[in-house]
């Protein structure tokens, strides 16, 4: 199997609103592939369906070989998530979180502390892995939810706007141990971002997404013009105009999770 993700006129309507529209999209396994458009344009709802908290209006759907309708737990067990939305519990500490999180997948015990420990060790907090949560910055929050979504190691890892709010030195750290995990643990990595530089330097290949629809997908030097920047690229393609959310992604991540969790 060489597809990480395969999308076939992947649909999900939101009454009379068409959110991702008819999307058909192949990631090859081991790929860092970047999912770029202005707000609303369908990233997190698309993200939402292969991850099997969302059920598509229609068109399917296959995630590392699993059908995302039909084979729902099999996808769970092969991907970690990391919201748009920070999820951790800020009274326990970093090594409990990533504890919890393993024996909700059921890992044994032993299984627990070796993933605890060596995805700590790829985003570098091994070494605060006792603090609680509450004092850690925004910067290893999000790294501390990094290496949650490793804890079951999964074959593909979506992060949805992993580095949103973060100050560009904490920004590049994160580059790097997605970058670090990608290359030892082979997982194939699916992210959401607004930073274009974000995408230019870590994405082998990113889509354009545009009102539900791909505009234009390829390997960042290759979408570009002579001269262009890759945020030049993405302004040609999808304008200059504002987009006005109809719904905020903070409620609809709500929802999503209570039906995750359900
Ligand atoms: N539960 C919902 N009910 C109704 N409309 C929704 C719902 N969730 C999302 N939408 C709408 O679907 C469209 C796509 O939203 P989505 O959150 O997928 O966009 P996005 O690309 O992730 O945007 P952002 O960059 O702001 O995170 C938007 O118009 C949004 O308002
Ligand atoms: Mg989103």
């Amino acid at each position: 199997m060489k597809y990480a993700i395969e999308t076939d006129k992947l649909t999900k309507k939101y009454g009379e609103l068409t959110a991702v529209d008819a999307l058909s999209l192949r990631i090859r396994r081991g790929e860092i592939f970047g999912l770029l458009g202005p707000n609303g344009a369908g990233k997190t709802t698309l993200i939402s369906m292969l991850c099997t908290i969302l059920e598509p209006t229609s068109g399917k759907a296959k995630v590392n070989g699993f059908d995302i309708s039909a084979e729902q737990s099999s996808v769970r067990k092969n991907i970690g998530i990391v919201f748009q939305d920070p999820s951790l519990d800020d009274e326990l500490t970093a090594w409990e979180n990533l504890d919890i999180h393993g024996a909700l997948y059921g890992l044994s015990p032993q299984d627990r502390k070796a993933r605890a420990e060596s995805s700590l060790k790829t985003v570098e907090l091994y070494d605060k892995k006792d603090e609680l949560v509450k004092h850690y910055s925004g910067g290893m929050k999000r790294r501390l939810e990094i290496a949650r979504g490793l804890m079951h190691a999964p074959a593909v890892l979506f992060l949805d706007e992993p580095t949103i709010g973060l100050d560009p030195q904490t920004r590049r750290h994160i580059w790097d141990s997605v970058k670090k995990m990608n290359r030892e643990k082979k997982v194939t990595v699916i992210l959401t971002t607004h930073y274009i530089d974000e995408a230019d330097a870590l994405c082998g290949r990113v889509a354009i997404v545009d009102r539900g629809k791909i505009v234009a997908c390829g390997a960042p030097s290759k979408l570009k013009k002579k001269g262009e920047s890759l945020e030049e690229v993405f302004l040609r393609l999808t304008g200059n105009e504002i987009r006005e959310e109809k719904g905020s992604s903070t409620q609809t991540m709500r929802a999503r999770m209570r039906a995750w969790n359900k």
